[in-house]
């Protein structure tokens, strides 16, 4: 009898459950946004989070099984998200999948949220040829990392202030878009021209990044302007942005072996970025292996991918530094 891996996942400010073959077919996928409850503080209210994913989960949990018809006897481990994120959310996530596993009697895999990410991409359709560089580009993280086909993962560089969603949300704010501003700040810079020569950090040197000065460069641009062009600043952000990130991958992908180029994250939901980056592996004949729309923002089939990696290598801790916890993982 096949069996499944349920994921869920609650780092943020979704409620997500999904139910995922080894192969990485999703059968089913529900994710309950709060969207609506944070868009009026400009951000995601912690608290606020962990009530609504303890109202939501377990009719999450119920919807996903019979949008899948099956029942929990088709579950062979349930992949938790353990962290980063924020922690009233987490535990929301936890003790469900906890409290599943014990009833059900399966066992119950705590999960790096960003080696979801890592694995966004082969959901549904196995895309990545190893060795590859990985690019994760998300609200909490950025960072470039080479990964093995054993899933063995060297750190290359991250961000040593804010991450590229940060940036983009951030930015969001100062143009008066409402929250999550990345989406729209792509949407905006369609608009606008590239006329505005802001700050490239760090461009010519290195695999670290630094978007915080970009930041800044943007805030004192409208503060000093005076009709300040709210579509040309997204559009030269934007630019500056991109250029960066890509700079970086070309310098990752020609120093390191690699057959492909991974991008994740929310960012990678970006249209600009997954164009730019189509263009890089053309020039540099790697293959671009991107996850689906849908796949890029956080979600649980991702979760639940992971999570039969570590059933199948019995992987026993997850090798991205920094982010490790102090949860325990199977
Ligand atoms: O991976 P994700 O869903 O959550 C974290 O793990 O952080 O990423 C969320 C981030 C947010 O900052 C959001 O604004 C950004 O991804 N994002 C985008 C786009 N869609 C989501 N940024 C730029 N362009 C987009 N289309
Ligand atoms: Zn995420």
């Amino acid at each position: 009898m096949t069996q499944y891996i349920l994921g869920i996942e609650t780092s943020c400010d979704d409620t997500a459950a999904a139910i995922v073959a080894e192969d990485g077919r999703v059968l089913s996928a529900v994710t309950a946004s709060q969207i609506d409850i944070h868009a009026q503080y400009g951000g995601v209210f912690p608290e606020l989070a962990s009530r609504a994913h303890l109202t939501s989960m377990l009719p999450v949990v119920d919807e996903v099984f019979r949008a899948a018809d099956l029942t929990h006897k088709d579950i062979k481990a349930i992949g938790v998200t353990r962290g980063p994120g924020l922690i009233g959310s987490l535990l929301v996530g936890l003790n469900t999948a906890s409290a599943l596993g014990l009833g059900w009697g399966i066992p119950v895999i705590g999960v790096n949220h960003l080696r979801g990410h890592l694995r966004s991409v082969d959901l549904n359709e196995k895309r990545v040829e190893y060795p590859a560089i990985i690019l994760l580009v998300s609200g909490g993280h950025t960072f470039l990392a080479h990964m093995d086909e054993a899933g063995e993962i060297t750190y290359l560089g991250g961000t040593r202030d804010d991450s590229v969603g940060e940036a983009y949300d951030k930015v969001g704010r100062m143009l008066d878009l409402p929250y999550p501003g990345g989406p729209k700040v792509d949407r905006l810079a369609k608009t606008g021209e590239i006329n505005i020569p802001f700050p490239r950090p760090m461009l010519n040197e290195g695999l670290e990044f630094s978007f915080s000065g970009l930041k800044t460069a943007v805030s004192k641009y409208l503060r000093k302007t005076a009709d300040p062009k709210h579509e040309d600043i997204a559009a030269s952000f934007v630019d500056a942005v991109i250029d960066v990130l890509m700079t970086k991958c070309r310098r990752a992908l020609k120093n390191n072996p690699a057959k492909s180029l991974v991008v994740v994250g929310g960012v990678a939901a970006s249209p600009q970025l997954r164009a730019a980056a189509g263009q890089l592996c053309t020039d540099l004949d790697v293959k671009l292996c991107l996850p689906p729309l849908k796949w890029a923002t956080d979600n649980a089939a991702m979760i639940g991918l992971a999570a039969w990696d570590y059933v199948k290598l019995g992987l026993e801790y997850d090798p991205i530094p920094q982010v490790r916890l102090p949860i325990h993982e199977y």
